[in-house]
């Protein structure tokens, strides 16, 4: 039985654990030109990783996805997958990458308990990926992308970022994507954050400009799962893929949320948008604090708020998501 209900009666089943804040891309609507992740860091250690995921499986959590950053850049995340998978409860392994090392590693993180894959693909055309990304790799992340499909793994999700001016006439070629491939695309709206006020004021489209694409074109919306992400999902009986859209500017999207966050040093966060973060690290240093790690967890858990204000014109304090994990 979960004990990760909040006070809306929401359940928590699902953790987004960041590994590392460092990423090999340099996307345009994340990162800012000259970022560079903090010196050298010292991210949680497996070991510590090993306690916190057995505190929240105890708790009733069954679900972890890996974020980053890039989580590929930790030279040990093969580890780190075995780890989390054998821990007792952990059902589902997910990992959400640039895609970039998948034509390397991703047999080894299968070997390792790795159950599903999200990666984003913010353009279909190789110009275009480079320029939003900063990198030429389209060609090894669709190849990452198909070797992933032929290994057979439970969930293959990619992820567009909807930019005014950069991509937003692709649909079509994403629809063609679909036709004969059973993934989910998965278009979200941009968000704002701390560092990309003027690009989110040139770029930001809102989704519903795809949802009528895709109602004129015949797909319809597929009921909501009880345990359903942020997505809403289209299909249409002429294609094996789905379309979905993850629209956090809508008014009810935060009456669904079903995760909680740990950044990359151990702060738990409650909301992408959140405001602050509370350290669970001092209490991972150890077996013994197993017990006030507990505490720790549903006591945060009871201050988690509502939703996160976007609409508003909030944006909180997340300079970026590279820095929580998505
Ligand atoms: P699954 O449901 O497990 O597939 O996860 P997901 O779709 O949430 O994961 P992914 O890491 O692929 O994230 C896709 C996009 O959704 C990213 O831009 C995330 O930042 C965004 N996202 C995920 N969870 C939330 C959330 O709780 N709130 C908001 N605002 N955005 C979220
Ligand atoms: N708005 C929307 N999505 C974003 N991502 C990163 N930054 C933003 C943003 N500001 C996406 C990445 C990746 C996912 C984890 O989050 O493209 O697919
Ligand atoms: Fe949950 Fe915050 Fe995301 Fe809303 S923005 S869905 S409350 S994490």
């Amino acid at each position: 039985m979960s004990q990760l209900t909040d006070g809306f009666g929401r359940s928590f089943p699902y953790l987004r654990l960041s590994l590392t804040e460092a990423c090999n891309f340099r996307c345009s609507y994340c990162l800012p030109d000259g970022y560079h992740a903090d010196g050298r860091p010292r991210f949680l250690a497996v070991d510590e990783i090993a306690r916190l995921v057995r505190a929240f499986a105890t708790l009733g959590m069954h679900k972890i996805r890996l974020t980053g950053g890039e989580p590929s850049l930790r030279r040990d995340l093969t580890r780190i997958i075995a780890t989390v998978a054998r821990v007792p409860g952990i059902r589902k392994v997910a990992i959400t990458t640039n895609g970039t090392r998948l034509p390397r590693y991703l047999p080894d993180w299968y070997q390792a308990g790795l159950t599903a894959l999200n990666v984003s693909v913010d353009s279909l055309q190789r110009e275009r990926f480079h320029a939003i990304t900063g990198h030429d790799r389209l060609p090894e992340v669709l190849e990452g992308i198909a070797m992933a499909q032929a290994l057979g793994l439970q969930s293959v999700k990619l992820n567009a970022v909807l930019l005014r001016d950069r991509n937003d006439d692709e649909l079509p070629a994403w629809m063609e994507f679909l036709r004969e491939r059973a993934l989910s695309v998965r278009f979200i709206e941009l968000m704002r954050t701390g560092d990309n006020g003027d690009y989110f004021q040139r770029h930001h489209l809102r989704a519903d400009v795809l949802v009528e694409q895709l109602q004129a074109a015949g797909w319809s919306l597929r009921p909501r799962a009880a345990d359903a992400g942020p997505a809403r999902e289209y299909v249409h009986p002429a294609y094996r893929g789905s379309i979905g859209i993850i629209a956090p500017y809508s008014r009810d999207f935060c009456a669904g949320c079903n995760r909680l966050r740990v950044t990359a040093r151990g702060d738990l966060r409650l909301c992408l948008f959140g405001d602050f973060g509370v350290a669970l690290r001092p209490l991972l240093q150890s077996d013994a604090d197993h017990d006030a790690l507990l505490a720790r967890i549903t006591t945060q858990l009871g201050l988690k708020a509502a939703g996160h204000g976007l609409h508003q014109g909030r944006t909180g304090l997340t300079p970026h998501l590279a820095s929580i994990g998505g």
